[in-house]
């Protein structure tokens, strides 16, 4: 049996305690103090937990690639190129791997050039490379609020300022972005670049709409500003029309078919194929990619040439119906995760309560559920995990943790349907019994009504600022995270 602790083990490590980090304190770099855990590492914990229902990660479904086909590539590529798959690569990437990583991106429209393309160990690395190469502590990035929670930590490792931009069911508010740039502006400070996650946002589940997308790029345009747009979850779209990526219309709008000099693009193998590969890559202007590629070099020479490989080998198969079978696996996962975030929307309906919230994801893996602002989610989370089920607090989407309090990230992609009817009806039984118990702390009435809840499109208006003249208001996004304003603290308060 393994020691809890002793490290030889898969489970959870044991933390260092106050005393032992006292030790070690005067040794620390000053961008330590501002580390924090993400809080999916926290929650990778919580999934160890055979009991535990989680809803937390931000894992995709790995059991649905057939085992065979990974067999035998695995086989394909030991058989023809051991030697070059064991071996140290390029920094910038396997040539044939930046092919490929030119026809997934076309796949949505997006052309580029190869020679434009890095390789990276993962999306993740792509944040970290970015802030690495451009963020000195105290400059400012500015991010949507909710932000994606894993880039949390990598921002406040680079002790960045993060100004963070409400959303509404379209997704990031451009006026509202525009009064925060002019508001830098005046204090003479110019933001390092904007983050944005426009696809089916993590954890928000919003899309950007492309009138705003289009105001983007001509706001960072008349600003020169570079954008970072993350986008992992582009292709996974269960419903609607595809949208075009900032990339490709800041290349449109420069006439320069296939290169963009302001957005940084990051795309994924992670969501289309598997996390596991840890491969994902960055398109940037030349002589960010260069800055980016030193940084790689000090960070870990090369993505692995193994996976890069496997990557390669699987690009040239064919599906069992006739076209790419990369492609045919994503088609397939779009009518999986699909169902699931179905599954997921009927059971908050039906378990969440009518103070609750929630978006309708057009595409992705997540949910993102406001519920009842007395709840916090943070402390929901203590009665969750008893229930047997973790979900992402909403505070781990805001750099300073202070908003999102009564909002929760819920992923619908990794787990079977019937395990995520169940998660949500423990959550929904968490939040009954926190309502109930903060009723009889402050004497107020009401717990969530339990026998029905809104059905998502008939839920209220998004409650961040009104949609932008010439954007369509969805009605399928119910809310974001609530900006409180005296008023609706005082309604609801509740006395
Ligand atoms: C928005 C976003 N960016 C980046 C990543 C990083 O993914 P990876 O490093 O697996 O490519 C994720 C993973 O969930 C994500 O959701």
């Amino acid at each position: 049996m393994t020691r809890k602790g002793s490290g030889s083990g898969d489970g959870p490590r044991a933390r260092a305690t106050a005393h032992e980090l006292a030790r070690y304190e005067q040794l620390f770099a000053a961008r330590t103090r501002g580390m924090k855990s993400s809080a999916m590492r926290e929650m990778m914990a919580l999934t160890e937990r055979p009991d535990v229902i989680s809803l937390a990660g931000g894992l995709p479904d790995t059991s649905t690639f057939a085992p065979e086909l990974f067999a035998k590539l695995m086989a394909q590529v030991a058989a023809e190129s051991a030697a070059r798959a064991l071996q140290y690569g390029p920094t910038e990437g396997i040539t044939a791997t930046t092919h490929v990583i030119a026809e997934v991106m076309a796949a949505e429209g997006t052309h580029v050039d190869p020679t434009e393309v890095i390789v990276t160990t993962g999306g993740q690395q792509v944040i970290d490379l970015v802030c690495k190469t451009l963020i000195d502590p105290g400059d400012v990035i500015v991010a949507e609020a909710p932000t994606y929670p894993g880039a949390v930590p990598t921002f406040s490792a680079y002790q960045a300022d993060v100004v963070q931009i409400e959303m509404d069911s379209d997704g990031m508010l451009i006026d509202a972005l525009e009064r925060e740039l002019d508001r830098l502006h005046a204090e003479g400070r110019r933001p390092k670049f904007i983050y944005t996650v426009p696809n089916f946002q993590n954890p928000g589940g919003v899309t950007m709409a492309l009138p705003r997308r289009r105001r983007l790029v001509e706001v960072a345009r008349e600003r020169e500003l570079l954008i970072l747009e993350d986008n992992p979850y582009g292709l996974l779209r269960y419903e609607g029309e595809a949208l075009p990526t900032l990339y490709s219309l800041d290349a449109e709008s420069v006439g320069r078919r296939g290169a963009s000099d302001l957005v940084i693009y990051l795309g994924t193998f992670s969501k289309i194929l598997a996390p596991g590969l840890r491969l994902g890559w960055a398109v940037a202007p030349r002589p960010v990619l260069e800055k980016m590629n030193l940084g790689k070099q000090g960070a870990d020479l090369c993505s692995s040439s193994v996976t890069q490989l496997f990557v390669n080998a699987y690009f040239k198969e064919r599906g069992a119906r006739g076209g790419p079978a990369w492609l045919e696996y994503v088609e397939d996962l779009r009518v999986h995760y699909a169902r699931r975030r179905d599954a997921m929307v009927e059971a908050l309906a039906e378990h969440f309560g009518d103070r609750a919230s929630w978006t309708h994801p057009q595409g992705g893996l997540f949910v993102w559920a406001t519920l009842d602002g007395r709840i916090d989610t943070t402390d929901l989370l203590a009665l969750a995990k008893s229930e047997g089920v973790a979900f992402v607090p909403g505070r781990a989407a805001y750099v300073d943790g202070r908003r999102g309090a009564s909002s929760m990230r819920l992923n619908f992609a990794g787990n079977p349907e019937d395990e995520i009817r169940e998660g949500v009806r423990r959550i929904g039984r968490a939040i009954r019994a926190q309502t109930s118990l903060l009723g009889r702390l402050t004497g107020t009435p009401g717990a969530p009504s339990t026998s029905h809840g809104r059905p998502a499109a008939a839920a209220g208006p998004p409650v961040a600022d009104a949609p932008e003249a010439g954007d369509q208001p969805m009605a399928d996004v119910v809310e974001l995270p609530r900006r409180e304003r005296p008023s609706e603290t005082r309604r609801r308060g509740d006395g």
